[in-house]
């Protein structure tokens, strides 16, 4: 993915969004995420002991030096992602350049795996995307304290053009499917700022653990009575949508592939009730939001994508049935330029 040692340099990474399975990598599940036309890229040139960016989107520079020791403390906040990805490669020189971007920020597109991946990429990393992919979740995680699965960032690195990627969160193995000619695939903010995001992330995803204490690995589950067992009623809904999720996720690879766009459409929606009444991860504002879109003709399905609690809800449709929000193509992984 990189060559020599160069000095100048343009990294760019594309944003994700996911067309169905939510809350399933942190335990190994099935995830099924495109990466969109919507990119962040990092230019600049090596050299020095620090990396220093500056970004559109930001009033103060991310200055980062080589040994920072804590990211998740530096300063202004988005310079914790870099300083993640700092931390996580230890590039032996530093870096000067510029982040721009055409994704919306914080608004659930995974705007900080793209510039987790770009800067890794601008910084030198040398491998393959799955390795990219690690590197740079683990620099999330640092930075944010949030421990969040693989997807995002995998999605970034691995995006293929035209294609969503079924991605096994266990093997790792990653199955391209094509999106057919006939669906627009939509991302639409719902206006709502994902705040409670990072701390019901983390209580959601220790519930799924403590489940799995109980009845063993949940994506080998496929039996939702095998739950049963689980006594705390609240554990077992949290494990019922991880059981029903991985489920969607195979039925709508297997319609996308097939063409039949209102089956996919279908286990998009049902993958939002999961999400509102099992996971309780939805808003009214989401819900309210992915009503009206699926009222809409044309409309196959829309759901919350990503962790909830507000952000984007994305929705499969005929070309031309929705305007609002952003269509997006089925996008290229991480590269150089
Ligand atoms: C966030 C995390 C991902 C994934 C989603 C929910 O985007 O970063 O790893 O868990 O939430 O599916």
């Amino acid at each position: 993915m990189n060559g020599a040692p160069v000095s100048a340099v343009t990294a760019v990474a594309p944003g994700r969004v996911n067309l169905i399975g939510d809350h399933t990598d942190t335990t190994g599940g099935l995830v099924l995420p495109l990466a969109v036309d919507l990119v962040t890229t990092v230019t600049g040139r090596t050299g020095g002991t620090e990396v220093v960016l500056t970004s559109d989107t930001e009033a103060e520079p991310a200055r980062v030096p080589l040994d920072v020791a804590d990211p998740a403390a530096a300063t202004p906040g988005w310079a914790r992602y870099v300083a993640g990805v700092v931390a996580e490669l230890r590039p032996p020189v530093g870096f000067t350049g510029t982040v721009t971007t055409t994704l919306p920020v914080g608004a659930g597109l995974s705007s900080s795996a793209a510039l987790e991946v770009a800067v890794a990429l601008a910084l030198g990393f040398d491998g393959d995307p799955l390795d990219l992919a690690r590197l740079t979740q683990r620099a999330e995680q640092v930075a944010s304290g949030v421990p969040c699965g693989i997807m995002d960032q995998l999605a970034s690195a691995a995006g293929v053009d035209g294609h969503a990627l079924l991605i096994d969160c266990h093997s790792l193995v990653i199955t391209p499917v094509p999106v057919p000619d006939g669906a627009e695939i939509r991302v639409v903010h719902s206006g709502q700022a994902r705040e409670l995001a990072s701390s019901a992330y983390a209580e959601r995803a220790a519930s799924v653990h403590a489940a799995e204490a109980v009845v063993g690995p949940l994506r080998l589950v496929h039996d939702i009575d095998a739950l049963d067992v689980i006594e705390d009623e609240l554990l077992r809904r949290r494990a019922r949508h991880v059981v029903t999720e991985n489920a969607r996720v195979r039925r709508a690879a297997a319609a996308l592939q097939a063409g039949d766009l209102p089956t996919a459409g279908r286990a998009m929606v049902a993958s939002h009730t999961s999400l509102r009444d099992d996971f309780e991860v939805s808003t009214d504002v989401l819900d309210r939001l992915v009503e009206r879109l699926v009222a809409t003709p044309g409309v196959h399905g829309a759901r919350l994508t990503g962790a909830g609690f507000g952000g984007c809800v994305v929705a499969l449709a005929e070309p031309g049935a929705l305007t609002e929000g952003w269509q997006v193509q089925p996008s290229r992984g991480a590269h150089l330029l």
